[in-house]
């Protein structure tokens, strides 16, 4: 197998996005467009990656720099200015080692699939020549077109490649044409960088075209050939934010119908996003409008309501989740939920946050950086921060983990089966001995030992027959 080299162009301005940031870093499910392309090719195993940046470029290396999922070796090159297609590849060349075969991708067409640029690349390699991906579009306006004809070497044959022409530079009748190239090509390395010392400018754009090498190709009797892709989401470029968001949707469809193969039952599958991965155990139902964000997994049986956000979090088998709940772990601390566990509806969880079996949450709940153990409740209106829940903790309507003193973050301990009234505030480093009672509308300061009833408020005083002061006149 001889090495594949890769180079990824993503030097262009974007102008139809109408935006400040570099297109390519523009977010698709939750990852830059680049990103999708660079970690699509890393999964073939090639020998390096080269991209080439431009507009943007400091901003661009900086976004791609950051851990991916999978490592490689990566580099850049850049070009400026922008010059064209082929000039850009002039710029990635010296980096091309010269026993490789290059692949060359659009870094803004970010749904390729990687069996897509194997086939292409077994193709160049079987035939030692150029290997060009295209596609028939209804529309075809606007892409460089796939000229056919009989090769000037086998005169018999007569649907050879001979050349692509831009559409700036295209007769009347070449624009019939509904084959395209999609910016995607293979080849010999040493064949690329000569042809690549031939091109000239002399266009209708003014541009170094990459798309010319095609006609070298074929005047030298190099082999080129076309591997025609069937489904267009995979070339499809994202140029504006109408695409942009029609390849999201697309994405999306393709995500959903993957779960619903898998057994997962969706209300809808065009309400439904992901941004990120979702395992799903046996029997899950998610109901519409559901957002899943990072790595989220959902255990046996598992039933989501409707409009839930849900970032970094493992829910375990059995667990429901109302309507209108956040979860919002974080790659470093995830959120866990417990088996059995009710959640919402208007639950907030955020990062650290990890509940046991049959532990209920309710509407309007916050908790961040906290464990409950199994069974404990907090049903209405309260907040739980940095704090250690025992098993079946009653935590009453309205209480307050009073955690942060102004500088430093501070602990509460519930211990086991303690019951915490309505409205308290619970001042940390603080904790509930096991069992305690907590009476309502405490302000606690001090540890509550454990069994005890402990209540720390003013004492309820009545004057009879109170006459309110008369109006002044
Ligand atoms: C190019 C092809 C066209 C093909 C189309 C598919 C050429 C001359 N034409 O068209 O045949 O149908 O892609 O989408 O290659 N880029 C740079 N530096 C540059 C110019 C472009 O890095 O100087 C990058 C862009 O960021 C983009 C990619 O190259 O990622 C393609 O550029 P774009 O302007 O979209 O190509 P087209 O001319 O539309
Ligand atoms: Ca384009």
């Amino acid at each position: 197998m001889t090495e594949v080299d890769v180079v990824i162009m993503a030097a262009g301005k974007g102008t139809r996005m109408k935006s400040r940031k570099p297109k390519v870093l523009h977010q698709l499910a939750g990852r830059a467009l680049l990103r999708h392309v660079v970690d699509t090719v890393a999964s073939l195993q090639v020998r390096s990656q080269v991209v080439v940046v431009g507009h943007g470029a400091d901003e661009v290396e900086r976004a791609l720099a950051q851990p991916s999922s999978v490592d490689q070796a990566l580099r850049f090159v850049r070009q400026e200015p922008q010059l064209g297609t082929g000039h850009a590849v002039q710029q990635a060349a010296p980096l091309l080692p010269d026993d490789g075969i290059s692949l060359i991708l659009n870094g803004d067409v970010p749904l390729i699939e990687a069996a897509t640029l194997r086939e292409l690349v077994r193709s160049a390699q079987a035939a030692g020549g150029l290997a060009l991906l295209t596609v028939t579009m209804p529309d075809p306006s606007g892409y460089g077109r796939i000229l056919r004809g009989r090769s000037p070497h086998d005169a018999a044959d007569d649907g050879r490649v001979l050349g692509i022409v831009e559409h700036q530079d295209a007769t009347a009748e070449q624009r019939l044409i509904q084959e395209i190239y999609t910016g995607v090509m293979a080849l010999p390395t040493p064949w690329l960088k000569r042809w690549l010392a031939r091109l000239s400018p002399s266009n209708a754009q003014g541009e170094y075209y990459l798309t010319d090498i095609v006609a070298f190709a074929v005047a030298d009797g190099v082999p080129v050939g076309a591997c025609r892709v069937q489904d267009t989401v995979q070339v499809d470029g994202v140029n504006d934010p109408a695409q942009l968001a029609a390849l999201e949707r697309a994405y999306q469809r393709r995500y959903a119908a993957g779960l619903m193969a898998q057994g997962v039952r969706l209300a809808d599958p065009a309400r439904l996003d992901v941004r990120g991965s979702l395992l799903c155990a046996a029997d899950v139902e998610i109901d519409v409008n559901c957002v899943f964000e990072g790595q989220v997994s959902l255990g046996e049986g598992v039933h989501i309501g409707p409009h839930c956000v849900i970032a970094d979090a493992t829910v375990q088998a059995g667990a429901v989740i109302h309507a209108f709940s956040h979860i919002q772990g974080s790659a470093g601390e995830p959120v866990q939920v417990g088996t059995n566990a009710r959640i919402g509806p208007f639950a907030r969880l955020r990062p650290g946050t990890q509940l046991g079996p049959d532990v209920h949450v309710g509407n309007f709940v916050e908790i961040k950086n906290t464990s409950m153990g199994r069974g404990a409740k907090a049903n209405h209106l309260a907040y739980l921060g940095d704090a250690q829940v025992g098993e079946d903790v009653n935590y009453g309507a309205g209480s307050i983990t009073a955690n942060y003193d102004g500088t430093n973050k501070h602990r509460t301990v519930i211990e086991a089966g303690a019951h915490i009234g309505s409205n308290c505030v619970l001042i940390a480093p603080l904790t509930v001995g096991a069992g305690a009672t907590v009476g309502g509308g405490s302000t606690l300061t001090k540890n509550v030992p454990a069994g005890s009833l402990t209540v720390a408020r003013a004492k309820q005083l009545s004057l009879p027959n109170w006459k309110r002061p008369a109006k002044k006149r």
